[in-house]
């Protein structure tokens, strides 16, 4: 067998109720037109699966990366999906649907992509993440935490096969730039980097031998569209096992909900919460922050076993609680920043309107 594509696509096309869940005809929609492609050969196969108000598309195929066929199934199914969402009065329908013409390829037109051509071990297992509320940089403390600290993966200081570390892909969303570092080798280097996620987000983590190992979504709505029209939240594929980080050692991250933009307004700092996927419908001031992790084998001519819901496991009860405790205090802080984003980063802001308004009262200081 040669080589399998895993592709991970993913749009906010309506929301319910306002923007906490998905409703069940959209991804029923959306599981029938991939049956139909999977007939017609174009896919291998599929799952279908929402975090909050974003319907996320697993797919695999033989087609590899950026595929026309493959990004057109995905866009029609969305736009379809739009129309049943405006027929229901469903909330802010189409919205990460930027334009009404498809170009070959989604990326830059709204949705979220994660893809990674492989060839497929005896046995494959891979955890696709996506989260809701929050936006790519969500990934880089968690691919850290996962690829190169001793911490939190055992196997790279005990595993012969993971001791050598691994090469990080870093892109500059601002000025469309990529870095490779290799780890351990440049962690300092590169922390100073990834540490600030809103501008320096991990894209790629490859073994030092060049096998991938990771890939997130990059697409940043904001500057596609000129403005903010969502905030673009992620997804993110993992290999697991046999060289590769084990499953345990790439979900051990989530047991410490950190900090990541988003939430509200996608305008605040909260914890990114794990949950099951019957708990990915966020509501507290709309948040806080989740994430899902849907755990799959892929056979050897490309067929998907699972999902396993990785984050149903009362392992992840506690930083489920601590998330909570963690929203709790950052919610405390209402308008304050470090809670609020700073001024440059809010998806939503009066500032123009409220200084235009007071550009006359400001006199020079004593
Ligand atoms: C955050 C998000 C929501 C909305 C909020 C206001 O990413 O989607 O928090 O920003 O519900 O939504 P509108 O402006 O549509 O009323
Ligand atoms: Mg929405
Ligand atoms: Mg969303």
């Amino acid at each position: 067998m040669g080589k399998v594509t895993l592709s991970v696509i993913k749009a906010d096309i309506g929301g319910y109720v306002g923007h906490s869940s998905m409703h069940p005809a959209l991804m029923d929609e959306a599981k029938e037109e991939l049956a139909k492609a999977k007939e017609r050969g174009i896919i291998k196969d599929y799952r279908v699966l929402h975090c909050g108000d974003d319907l996320e598309l697993i797919m695999t195929h033989t087609k590899g990366e950026d595929n026309p066929d493959i990004h057109k199934t995905a866009w029609d199914i969305f736009t379809a999906c739009t129309e049943i969402a405006k027929k229901m009065g469903l909330y802010g329908a189409g919205q990460d649907i930027l334009s009404e013409a498809f170009s070959g390829n989604v990326k830059g037109m709204g949705p979220g992509v994660a893809e990674m051509e492989i060839e497929v071990r005896p046995s494959e297992p891979v955890i696709v993440f996506m989260a809701d509320k929050t936006s790519p940089g969500a990934w880089n403390f968690i691919l850290y935490k996962i690829f190169a600290d001793p911490f939190n993966t055992a196997g790279l200081v005990i595993d012969p096969k993971l001791h050598s570390g691994f090469k990080f892909e870093v892109l500059d969303v601002y000025e469309h730039k990529k870095i490779v570092f290799d780890t351990p080798e440049e962690i300092y280097d590169m922390l100073v980097l990834i540490g600030a996620m809103e501008h320096y987000i991990i894209k790629r983590v490859f073994r030092k031998d060049g096998e991938i190992a990771a890939v997130s979504s990059t697409q940043k709505l904001s500057m596609m569209a000129g403005r903010y029209v969502g905030k673009d939240d992620p997804v993110l594929i993992v290999r697991t096992q046999s060289g590769f980080p084990a499953v345990g050692e790439v979900l051990e991250p989530f047991a410490n909900p950190h900090l990541v933009a988003g939430w509200m307004r996608g305008s605040h700092h909260g914890p990114l919460m794990p949950v099951g996927f019957g708990q990915a419908n966020p509501a507290r001031f709309d948040g806080p922050p989740r994430v899902i992790a849907a755990g799959l084998q892929i056979t050897q001519d490309g067929m998907l076993v699972g999902p396993r819901d990785m984050f149903d496991d009362p392992s992840f009860d506690e930083a489920r609680r601590m998330a909570n405790v963690i929203a709790n205090y950052m919610r405390a802080h209402g308008p304050f920043e470090p809670h609020r984003l700073g001024l440059a980063e809010m998806e939503y802001t009066t500032l123009p309107q409220v200084m235009e308004k007071l550009k006359d009262r400001f006199v020079p200081e004593e």
